[in-house]
């Protein structure tokens, strides 16, 4: 009898508990709605993919704009950022971004050349000489010309950031004169503008995703590399290279890119309030985040890397060696856009 009580009992306390948790109303269902609190179905997520770190000009642009679009759209609109190109490589990540696989990205103009050869005006050696001049190049025809031809491939220019001048450092001698580079190896972006630079000085070249830039330098794949301060810095790329030598001979820069079809998606005030965001975002950037006497200082005080820096005189002779190049590569690139680049 005490067992059938018992069991009676269990089953009474068992039907309650599954009543109590498994037939209450869905409290999720329950939130209110309005302007200020939206539910999760009105959440916009963007995912941007980028292959630098965290602490470099760009990677701080995406933090800055992932905040701002965070504050300016009141939680509506999450810019999830992978750094690192630990979603996608340059290799891969313009095709995600075609699929709709990210929404978001700011590959290097090296990287977008595989779309367009247009994009590489802008690998061009010695083709601007200062940072005001790459501003103006690019918020002009130029600028547009180049997001012009990313239309027929889904996808829409919406800003460029900065990086800054690219350097120069080797794991063998120190690059002094145009004979240095002589049998040097060096890894470099897709991009045969880049490559070409580089044969033409008598230097083999391979063409190694920069995540992986720091592993081949280090077992001697590749002797060489180029790229701005931020990028040696922040990438460690100093610990596997001995000589640095402060060249100026060309520019790192980005495109910041949408897949179209997402962005057209996109209600109107969302679209309004990510164009200030960008527009804020590349004023910050620009401006303020790109500044690499910080890092310079930290090469220079931290000695595991010998500084040069190049003579006027080599300076001049390279410049001069690299019209070749402006003429080799005018028909691909186009004459049109061609006239708008400073050059040597
Ligand atoms: C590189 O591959 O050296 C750079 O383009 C990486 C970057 O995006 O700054």
């Amino acid at each position: 009898m005490k067992a059938i009580t018992g069991i009676g009992i269990f089953v009474v306390v068992g039907l309650l508990t599954a009543y109590t948790v498994g037939f209450q109303p869905n409290l999720k269902e329950q939130l209110p709605y309005d302007d200020e609190q939206r539910g999760l179905k009105d959440q916009i997520t963007i995912k941007f993919s980028h292959v630098v770190a965290e602490n470099t000009p760009k990677g701080l642009a995406a933090d800055y704009f992932s905040k701002l679009v965070k504050e300016m759209s009141h939680d509506r609109v999450e810019i999830q950022v992978y750094p690192n190109g630990m979603l996608y490589t340059e290799n891969t990540e313009v095709a995600a971004l075609r699929r709709g696989d990210i929404q978001m990205m700011a590959p290097s103009f090296s990287t977008m050349s595989a779309i367009n050869p247009a994009w590489l005006a802008m690998d061009l050696p010695f083709a601007f000489e200062n940072q005001d001049e790459v501003e103006q190049t690019l918020n002009g025809a130029l600028g547009e010309k180049l997001f012009d031809t990313l239309k027929p491939f889904g996808l829409k220019g919406v800003a460029f950031w900065f990086n800054g001048f690219k350097q120069l450092t080797s794991s063998t001698k120190p690059l002094r004169t145009l004979n240095d580079f002589h049998n040097v190896k060096f890894r470099i972006q897709p991009s045969p503008v880049i490559e070409r630079q580089f044969q033409a000085l008598g230097a083999s070249t391979s063409i190694i995703p920069f995540n992986e830039a720091y592993h081949n330098l280090a077992v001697g794949n590749v002797s060489g590399q180029e790229n701005t301060i931020s990028n040696i810095v922040s990438k460690k790329l100093y610990q596997v290279q001995r000589y640095m030598t402060i060249s100026n001979h060309g520019y790192l820069g980005y495109a910041v890119v949408f897949n179209k079809n997402f962005w057209d998606s996109l209600p109107p005030d969302i679209q309004e309030i990510l164009s200030e965001a960008l527009r804020k975002t590349t004023e910050w950037t620009n401006h303020e985040a790109v500044k690499h006497e910080e890092d310079l200082i930290f090469l220079q005080k931290n000695n595991s890397i010998q500084i040069d820096y190049l003579s006027e005189e080599v300076h001049k002779q390279w410049k001069d060696e690299s019209k070749a190049i402006y003429e080799e590569f005018a028909p691909k690139i186009g004459r049109d856009l061609m006239k708008y680049i400073p050059g040597p």
